[in-house]
């Protein structure tokens, strides 16, 4: 055997897990490590390296309200089984006493009740999106830093062995399961670094942040800062097990500009599925993007806000023009803003248009103002029809 030498790089990745990087990178808008990681995970999954007995990740996401740690769980779970519905969301607040703890695992069998109860974590609500080719659950369990010491004691064993013990004595298995845990602690402390209120350069990490243009020492300082609150509260035995902690970082002007470009595309989306079966289209008018941004833009609670203001100057005066018949299917919409208003104004362009005109129509018109981020939601990707990962 001769001698080969050839250079092999180890950083690139498979197909599939490309694939899936590029549908995440569609949906979610600033967080480029936080899929990195998800990437590495998953690609190791592929390759059938995970460590046996174990979840097939275990992350920790902290960092500010807003700034997309739900919704990339979501994302994922709609870029892989076509659903974020798959997506088990446990509100670690909700479960503090024994008896809430009960929902989730059961009761033991003579108790009362004991039968009327269906446990939260049981394994077919674990399995219940799996599909031939694909078999993972997508676990969350949201604000872990209110979790009682009962859930806790769950959670860590979820962590280490993948197994989780009903109130029946049944087991469930999680070594299929991506866990996710996020934490809003630090928060406060990531918030001081970009927002100091005394002295010289008051302002101005924040300024730099949400004008985009943001220094690398700068998030990495933030990033440290939320890594150290998170060892000061939790022990090291659950950070041993925690496979990667990602801080997310806070929304600046340009990230919430492409998610208002997603939003509007998912307004629009609702109005295609659901609005009465009465299809329309709407487009905003540059002024009319900028009034949304204005009213949506607050460091404190990123694109939360966001999807407020659209909701309240977008969403519920459509509502009210559907439900009063002002609006009906075929219409097109043109939604503007004049200066000095506290409202969004609403024209109607064209009326009784073909279906397959306003479908090609809504991925234009309600592009972001900047980027390519267009259009994914409208024209939903193929494989989320038929719930399977397909390959190119
Ligand atoms: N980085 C992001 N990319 C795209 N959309 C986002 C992002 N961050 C937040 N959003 C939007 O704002 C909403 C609230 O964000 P969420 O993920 O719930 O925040 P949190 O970080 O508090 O979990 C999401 O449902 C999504 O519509
Ligand atoms: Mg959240």
């Amino acid at each position: 055997m001769g001698r080969l030498n050839k250079q092999l790089d180890p950083t690139q990745t498979g197909i599939e897990a490309e694939k899936l990087e590029s549908e995440l990178r569609k949906r979610i808008v600033g967080q480029d490590e936080a899929i990195d990681q998800i990437i590495n995970i998953y690609q190791t999954n592929l390759a059938g390296m995970s460590s046996p007995g174990r979840p097939i990740g275990n992350f920790l996401f902290m960092g500010p309200t807003g700034s997309g740690k739900t919704r990339l769980v979501e994302a994922l779970a709609e870029s892989l089984v076509g659903d974020s519905r798959a997506v088990i969301k446990i509100d670690c607040a909700e479960f503090q006493h024994s008896h809430e703890i009960a929902k989730l695992i059961g009761s033991p069998p003579g108790y009362l009740g004991h039968r009327e109860t269906h446990p939260l974590l049981s394994q077919e609500v674990l399995n219940q999106y799996h599909t031939e080719r694909l078999k993972v659950s997508f676990v969350l369990f949201d604000e872990i830093e209110k979790a009682s010491d009962a859930l806790w004691n769950l959670l860590l064993g979820i962590l280490d062995k993948a197994t989780l013990t009903l109130g029946d004595n049944r087991r469930v298995d999680f070594s299929r399961a991506l866990i996710f845990m996020t934490s809003n602690l630090g928060a406060a402390e990531m918030g001081s670094i970009l927002r100091p209120n005394l002295g010289f350069g008051a302002g101005e990490a924040e300024r730099q942040y949400s004008s985009g243009i943001v220094d690398g020492k700068l998030v990495d300082k933030v990033a440290r800062a939320g890594m150290e609150a998170a060892r000061r509260k939790f022990s090291p035995e659950f950070m041993n097990r925690i496979d990667k902690t990602v801080v997310f970082k806070a929304l600046g002007a340009p990230e919430l500009r492409k998610i208002l470009g997603l939003e509007l595309n998912m307004v629009q989306q609702r109005i295609f599925t659901q609005a009465n079966g009465s299809p329309f289209v709407f487009s905003l008018t540059d002024a009319a993007k900028e009034y949304l941004l204005s009213e949506g833009t607050d460091m404190k609670y990123g694109a939360r806000h966001l999807k407020r203001a659209i909701e309240r100057h977008l969403v519920h005066p459509l509502s009210n023009l559907i439900a009063t018949e002002q609006v009906r299917g075929g219409d097109l919409l043109r939604v503007d803003y004049e200066p000095g208003q506290s409202r969004l104004t609403f024209f109607k362009d064209a009326e009784d248009m073909p279906a397959y005109t306003m479908f090609q129509m809504a991925g234009a018109t309600t592009a972001p103002l900047q980027g390519s981020l267009a259009a994914s939601a409208v024209t939903e990707i193929p494989r989320a029809a038929n719930g399977k990962a397909t390959r190119r």
